[in-house]
């Protein structure tokens, strides 16, 4: 059965919007975990656009579920990756002109730059994940850099035009969620996921984490982040994998 892993940080955008202190992003992770979220997942961004260097110790003492640190390798993300020890470390691209992560990290071209940093963040404790495209190539490139679990972009899934572009999404994922796991591989997926396209991809059998933050928390501006998480862990209990 999927897990939810519920992202924070549009919390952090409406704070920053006004450089103020709410609302705050720590307060959305107590209530995400208090509706069933079996992670809680932030993006310190190379700009800090959204989560600020403060809110990082925090969430690591409220969180007693799993903390996922989403990060591109800066050194100074690094840096602090590696002094608070996340649960998780999930390694995204990130160009300072998108809007949000627009697709995979290309682990084939940028190995050698991963590898020094997956050493570290290994030995402090935390389990590496590559936020990349079901495309063989860069599973087994991240398995053998060292990682031990491929969040899969689900974008092309949430954005296909029309239904016959999801089928062939959504084909593409199981199948790289194969090749993962021959590659000794866990999976997790996100990007795009809301309550209304949630149901298939939860009912391909191998994915074990959902990484979901905007659909959530545009929900929760109405009905709350408690609520808005119970919901979408209700959807994940109803719709996902029981194999
Ligand atoms: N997983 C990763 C690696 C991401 O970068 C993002 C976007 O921050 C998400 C999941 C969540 O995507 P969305 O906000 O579209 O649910």
């Amino acid at each position: 059965m999927p897990t939810l892993g519920v992202n924070i940080d549009h919390v952090a955008t409406v704070r920053q919007a006004r450089r103020t202190d709410e609302p705050d992003p720590v307060w959305a992770a107590v209530e995400a975990q208090l509706a069933g979220a079996s992670c809680i997942t932030f993006h310190l961004r190379e700009d800090r656009r959204h989560i600020i260097d403060r809110d990082v110790p925090l969430l690591k003492g409220v969180v007693n579920v799993k903390l996922n640190m989403e990060m591109a390798i800066a050194p100074d993300v690094v840096a602090i990756a590696v002094e608070t020890r996340p649960d998780q470390c999930c390694l995204v691209p990130e160009k300072r002109e998108e809007v949000t992560t627009e697709g995979g990290l290309d682990v084939v071209k940028m190995r050698d730059k991963l590898k020094g940093v997956v050493s570290k963040l290994r030995d402090v404790g935390s389990v590496c994940s590559a936020f990349i495209e079901p495309d063989p190539a860069q599973i087994e490139a991240a398995a053998a850099l060292g990682f031990e679990v491929v969040e899969l972009w689900t974008g092309g899934y949430a954005h296909a035009a029309n239904p016959e572009a999801r089928v062939i999404e959504l084909e593409k994922l199981d199948r790289g969620i194969a090749f993962a796991e021959g590659c000794g591989l866990r999976v997790h997926g996100g990007h795009g996921l809301t309550y209304r396209n949630i149901g298939p991809v939860a009912g391909l059998s191998g994915f074990e984490e959902f990484n979901i933050g905007h659909s959530i928390m545009a929900r929760a501006m109405f009905v709350g982040v408690r609520t808005a998480t119970a919901e979408m862990v209700a959807l994940l209990d109803q719709h996902g994998s029981k194999e």
